[in-house]
């Protein structure tokens, strides 16, 4: 119940100890073909241009900024965590050059923001992330896309602790580029990173100046082993296993149904805040309406041993809380409501973790 890797599905678990099929053999195709299909759900898209990258949310990452970008171009970074952080981290790697528009921690950009960093930095990428597991925070993103193209940029979002937990459109909203992580809602092992990119954005990279710095993150390349470009070339062997995993994970989010699913964690995190809020306990993040469902953080009471409480948490009833991360270490403990582990039973036993945890530290009497 941390910010991830939450408990994998059983079943994804068992389709990945199925008996390896040969990663260029037409039926691994059928199956690449069909994980494709399941990707274009979820992220709400007709796109063509979707895939799984070999590697965690950081390979997505890596693998959207480097073909997006050329060095020298610019890069707005909206900053307000630790994710921020890494993708200026990498950008300013491959030469870009990057812009760092810093947030407070638990708190969103508004469009208006936006819009002036657009106006005055003329980037060729805006960057966000949508939930951001180190501050709990939810980035809006509704109307960011239209804003963007209207400047002349390209709209790139991490959602790696979000997707499939809230609402996600990335054809309504104008994404451009999207990465997401399979550990997450999405119910799999780390290990692959799903990826999405608009007729825009392959566009910019069909007329790239400059080979993409990477490889390995090639979407030349690897978009040419998923089909892309009308043929199937060899770039490095597909994750077999890995695939398996993750074309069961996506069978289970249509079988549940994408609102389904935002309505179940919605609900959840609703009714841990309640019972968290009866503890006497708060949010971290002050708006409602910025508050992330998937990524909970819940501030440390003056006082508290939050490190104490987790171990608390673990021995004696097997759950796994987490602290802060980057700007939020030691403020808070961050609780995942995520995919398999979204359940009502769960929720009840992170909130009995907390009672009796601060109980134990004299913080909570009845
Ligand atoms: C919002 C966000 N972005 C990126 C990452 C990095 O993903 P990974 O650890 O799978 O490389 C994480 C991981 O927790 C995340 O929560």
């Amino acid at each position: 119940m941390g910010p991830g890797p939450a408990n994998a599905n059983p079943r994804v678990l068992a389709a990945q100890a199925m008996p390896l099929l040969g990663h260029m053999h037409p039926p691994f195709f059928k199956i690449m073909d069909e994980i494709q299909a399941g990707l274009r759900y979820v992220f709400q898209t007709s796109s063509e241009y979707t895939c799984l990258i070999s590697g965690t949310g950081h390979a997505g990452m890596e693998a959207c900024i480097t073909n997006l970008l050329e060095p020298g171009e610019t890069i707005v970074i909206g900053d307000k965590g630790i994710w921020g952080a890494r993708a200026a981290d990498m950008a300013g790697r491959f030469g870009v050059n990057v812009v760092d528009l810093k947030k407070e921690a638990g708190k969103t950009f508004t469009i208006a923001e936006l819009e002036a960093a657009l106006k005055e930095h003329k980037p060729a990428v805006l960057f966000l992330c949508q939930g951001d597991s180190s501050t709990g925070v939810h980035q809006n993103l509704a109307g960011l896309g239209e804003l963007c193209h209207a400047h002349g940029a390209l709209l790139l979002v991490d959602t790696v602790c979000s997707l499939g937990g809230v609402p996600f459109f990335a054809d309504a909203w104008g994404i451009d580029a999207m990465y997401s992580g399979s550990q997450k809602v999405l119910g799999a092992p780390p290990g692959a990173a799903p990826l999405f990119f608009s007729e825009r954005a392959l566009k910019k990279l069909r007329e790239r100046k400059t080979k993409p710095m990477s490889y390995n993150w090639d979407l030349n390349l690897i978009g040419d082993y998923w089909g892309w470009f009308g043929s199937r070339s060899y770039h490095h062997t597909g994750m077999v296993s890995m695939w398996y995993a993750m074309r069961e994970a996506l069978q289970i989010m249509g079988e549940v149904g994408l609102e389904g699913m935002w309505a179940r964690h919605k609900r959840l995190h609703e009714d841990m805040w309640k019972g968290l809020t009866a503890m006497g306990l708060e949010p971290f993040v002050a708006n409602p309406a910025d508050r992330l469902v998937t990524v909970n953080t819940i501030k440390v009471p003056e006082g508290v041993d939050w490190l104490a409480l987790n171990k608390f948490a673990m021995d004696t009833y097997n759950v796994e809380l987490a602290g802060g991360l980057g700007p939020t270490l030691g403020r808070v403990w961050r609780v995942g409501i995520m995919g398999y582990n979204a359940t009502p039973a769960n929720v009840e036993l992170v909130l009995t973790s907390f009672r009796e945890g601060l109980k134990a530290q004299g913080k909570l009497k009845a």
